[in-house]
């Protein structure tokens, strides 16, 4: 309730008094929450030791009893080595008293079996050494503890320093603390019917000096220690909340959670994933030779993985084997989004429409927000706003746009609505913990939740998706699902109770980081299930964004940072958070250019368009109550800039979508920092004020008003180009003049780029389109590449109808030749496209220029810039004009100096 008159009174105050706005109070701290309190402030853990004898050795699994002599309590541990690059403990109580365990289907199945044999390399009466391919292990008895080595250099400890602690199920007692049944939070009693069942653990990574991931939260890329000044002396939260007004700079948790943390030195890349969906809490603290970190978790039991390739690409992708790569998106959802809360009606929606074509600037999707439904029940139209849907999305697909609209997992209990009544009556809902459907309050007010962890109703919730059952929709539409932690506007905190009831009787305690990847797969599956019925052959990718996430959320869908605000210090933070989330295996993200909420200026605006180009997820969106804020309303000059940044995002999409494919395939970030590319370099590791996207492309986001000039660093190890002009630029910490019009992008040599540069007005008006390469040569004239194609819609791809070219450039020869990947089978499709423009980068001075040689036939002169077709600048490039080359095929082009 407290959440909802906040909202109602955000409405009426005003968004310039909202700065200031986070409750910070509203929200527990360690010190509040009885499981964190009592783990975090235990000087040694329960000593847990190994029991003598115990331990069996079967090829790629050891087992052992582990006891805590305190409780005479056992546990059952077990250390599996799998051939994906990683190692699984597992620790549970023994016997089996039906701890929660985190459901298969958040992960995706075939690697369980996937196992690499132990090497027993020593034993002794307090330790046994095993290795397995590159990783080594030691597992010492009393205490029990781990310590992990890849090729010889220290990794990882875990239970170093004795901090491991499992909280048996047990009987309650007339004498237990305070906290352990019951615990109470602002009027919110949870009644605890298990007792204590946390879980402390500590991971303390030996030889480094930075760690990244555990998203969400507006902070830096570089974890911060948590023993520090406020709000730096609190654990970092993972449990999925809607934070209102969350502040930049701050380690709270927001909307979603990853367990994961990766941790980066020199020579070595480690992660770690704690599969566990309860409420947990992470310290950090950095010493001078390790930084050392405490995990707790309210329930569940340890399931730890951690992955040992190597190399951060690595961890990546052997993470990606375990919780999933990003799922190949719709081309259409990597151009522009324009959103508000809300476009008002048909009319509004015609006109905003209409503004992007008269200032000429592309765009693929509209949004509507919660106001177009029939007073917030999802999946109907408020009819005398939007009176005929059908025709109004029909009238976008003509000019080859799409259409959002929002569902929220609350359903307003109004036994008039379908949705409400069908769900009540299948029993689909959450339970209180009295087993009657739980009410909770949100936009409609009084509200049942749909029990999303249920399959079957995840199967239902997918039915409503079809074009018969959601009247007004089309195939043009698509889905935005928000509130999903869940949002509870009366719950403690602004979500469910703890002690509510899901399916198979699950505590929500147990499963609450769950709720919001379960909704958007049902959403998704919906929305496969009408692609089928649209295209039986083929399909229709799901697009669905979501607030909330947890691990696996990649191939579900796309996420976006929330609510954040027209500040600068929001624009700057967004770079950390997207970077963070790109780390921890969910790339396909955004955060809403120009802030939801406040009013930014023309300058603001700019500078986050000009950002935004880059976001993987690129969506326009605001706040009810701010200043209508199209791109075409802050004067001549700024949609002049706009309109360059948005058409520069459409001109990068083949590039873009290239590293969605690699993404698809082998889980790699489509936004990376800087030391993901350079992981030799030390002054990199914390460095968040630019970032790479992809391989080739360095971006300097300005980030603070009035700027004329800003320190670049490019790295050492590459040559680089700036991207307007074409000059070569040294690698090293520059000072780089800017104007409004731009902010520094550098191209890596080495590297070629796809790029698509008609300016049009939407994804679909580009298919036919023909590519420009840029080829940016490194210090020995190579560079490579590469182009990925398919209809951009369907699953088709997924039968080997796809393109994926590579494009070599060495000893002055240009080739193309089909894409190898192993593990994936390779592409059958053919396009009558063909490159149209080949841009030179960094060619040796030759006095006479030079020529191309086109397979035997022709020679054509390679010509002075521009370096692309939008910006023209003449110096520093030399092009290749209309040399007609079919992408589908093998060629080869030759540059002879005349
Ligand atoms: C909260 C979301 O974060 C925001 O993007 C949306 O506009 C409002 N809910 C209203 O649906």
């Amino acid at each position: 309730m407290r959440a909802a008159i906040s909202c109602l009174l955000l409405v009426t105050l005003g968004i310039s008094q909202l700065a200031t706005a986070f409750k910070e109070n509203e929200f527990k701290k360690c010190a509040q929450t009885s499981f964190c309190s009592r783990n975090r402030n235990m000087q040694q853990g329960a000593n847990f030791d190994i029991v003598p004898g115990s331990i069996v050795l079967n090829t790629a699994t050891l087992t052992a009893t582990l006891l805590n002599k305190g409780f005479d309590k056992h546990l059952q541990l077990t250390v599996t080595s799998h051939s994906d690059g990683f190692i699984r403990v597992l620790v549970d109580e023994l016997p089996d008293v039906g701890r929660y365990q985190v459901p298969s289907d958040v992960l995706v199945s075939g690697w369980e079996t996937k196992k690499l044999a132990f090497k027993e390399e020593s034993r002794t009466s307090s330790a046994i050494t095993l290795s397995g391919g590159e990783t080594k292990l030691v597992l010492n008895f009393q205490p029990f503890s781990l310590a992990i080595s890849v090729k010889g250099v220290p990794a990882l400890q875990i239970n170093s320093r004795n901090l491991f602690n499992f909280e048996h199920r047990r009987p309650k007692q007339e004498n237990d603390p305070a906290g352990f049944w019951e615990e109470t939070w602002m009027g919110h009693t949870d009644s605890k019917p298990k007792g204590p069942e946390a879980i402390s653990l500590d991971l303390v990574f030996p030889g480094f000096q930075h760690v990244y991931g555990i998203p969400e939260r507006a902070t830096s890329l570089s974890l911060r220690s948590t023993n520090g000044a406020a709000p730096y002396g609190e654990p970092y939260r993972l449990y999925n909340l809607d934070v209102f007004e969350y502040l930049d700079d701050h380690p709270f948790g927001l909307y979603g959670s990853i367990p994961v943390m990766l941790a980066h030195k020199k020579g070595l890349t480690v992660g770690v994933f704690w599969l566990n969906a309860a409420e947990m809490f992470v310290d950090v603290v950095k010493g001078r030779s390790e930084v050392g970190t405490q995990w707790i978790a309210e329930s569940g039991i340890l399931d730890l993985f951690v992955f040992t390739g190597g190399s951060a690409p690595a961890v990546l992708s052997s993470y990606a084997r375990v919780a999933g790569t990003t799922a190949l998106p719709q081309l259409f959802s990597l151009g522009y989004h324009q959103c508000r809360w809300n476009y008002k009606d048909e009319e509004d929606v015609k006109e905003v429409d209409g503004g992007f074509d008269s200032h000429e600037i592309p765009y693929d999707v509209l949004w509507l927000d919660i106001e177009h439904t029939n007073g917030k029940r999802y999946l109907t139209w408020d009819s005398s706003l939007f009176p005929s849907p059908v025709a109004m999305q029909e009238d976008l697909a003509s000019r080859g746009r799409q259409m959002v609209t929002i569902v929220d997992p609350h359903v307003k209990r109004d036994s008039g609505y379908y949705i409400f009544s069908e769900a009540e009556k299948a029993g689909h809902f959450v339970k209180n913990k009295h087993g009657s459907d739980f009410d909770g309050w949100c936009w409609p007010g009084s509200s049942s939740y749909l029990d999303v962890t249920s399959p079957a109703v995840r199967e239902w919730w997918a039915q409503q998706f079809t074009l018969d059952k959601y009247q007004g929709s089309t195939k043009h539409l698509y889905i935005w699902n928000d509130m999903n932690e869940p949002s509870v506007f009366n719950g403690p905190e602004i979500t469910m109770q703890k002690d509510n009831l899901h399916y198979g009787n699950v505590e929500h305690r147990d499963n609450h980081n769950l709720y919001g990847i379960y909704y958007h797969m049902g959403t998704a599956e919906g929305l496969k299930l009408r692609g089928s019925q649209v295209d039986p052959e083929n399909g229709d990718r799901p697009f669905v964004l979501s607030r909330a996430f947890f691990s696996g959320t990649q191939r579900v869908g796309p996420i976006w940072t929330g609510d954040n605000a027209a500040q600068w210090s929001h624009l700057k933070v967004s770079v950390p958070m997207l970077l963070t989330l790109g780390l921890t295996g969910l790339p396909y993200s955004g955060a809403d250019v120009g802030g939801f909420f406040g009013n930014p200026d023309a300058e603001l605006m700019t500078r986050w368009y000009q950002l935004g180009i880059y976001y993987p997820f690129f969506r326009g969106h605001a706040h009810l109550e701010t200043q209508r804020r199209e791109p075409w309303l802050f004067g001549p000059e700024t949609t002049a800039r706009i309109r360059t940044a948005i058409r520069g995002r459409y001109t990068l999409l083949p590039y873009i979508y290239t590293l969605f494919r690699f993404a698809n395939t082998s889980g790699l970030p489509i936004l990376r920092p800087l030391w993901y590319e350079f992981p030799e370099n030390e002054d990199l590791f914390a460095v968040e004020e630019e970032f790479m996207a992809g391989p080739a492309i360095l971006v300097k986001p300005i980030v603070a008003p009035g700027v004329s000039s800003v320190d670049v660093t490019l790295p050492v190890g590459a040559r680089w180009y700036d991207a307007l002009s074409g000059a070569a630029v040294p690698a090293r910490s520059r000072s780089q003049r800017v104007t409004l019009d731009s902010i520094p992008v550098y191209y890596r040599g080495g590297n070629i780029l796809p790029l698509r540069e008609r300016p049009r007005r939407s994804t679909a008006a580009q298919l036919a389109d023909p590519y420009t390469l840029v080829v940016a040569l490194d210090d020995k004239g190579e560079a490579t590449g590469s182009l990925y194609v398919d209809d951009g819609r369907s699953f088709a791809f997924q039968r080997g109808q796809y393109l994926h070219r590579d494009f070599t450039m060495k000893s002055l020869k240009l080739s193309s030749s089909k894409h190898v990947e192993p593990g994936v089978p390779s592409g059958a499709l053919t396009v009558p496209t063909t490159i149209e423009r080949v841009v030179f980068l960094g060619l040796p001075a030759s006095k006479r220029g030079y020529k191309a040689l086109i397979g035997a036939k022709h020679a054509v002169p390679l010509e002075p810039g521009p370096l692309t077709m939008l910006a023209p600048q003449y110096e520093n490039a030399l092009v290749l004009r209309k040399p007609g080359l079919p992408v589908s095929h093998d060629w080869e082009v030759e540059i002879v100096a005349l």
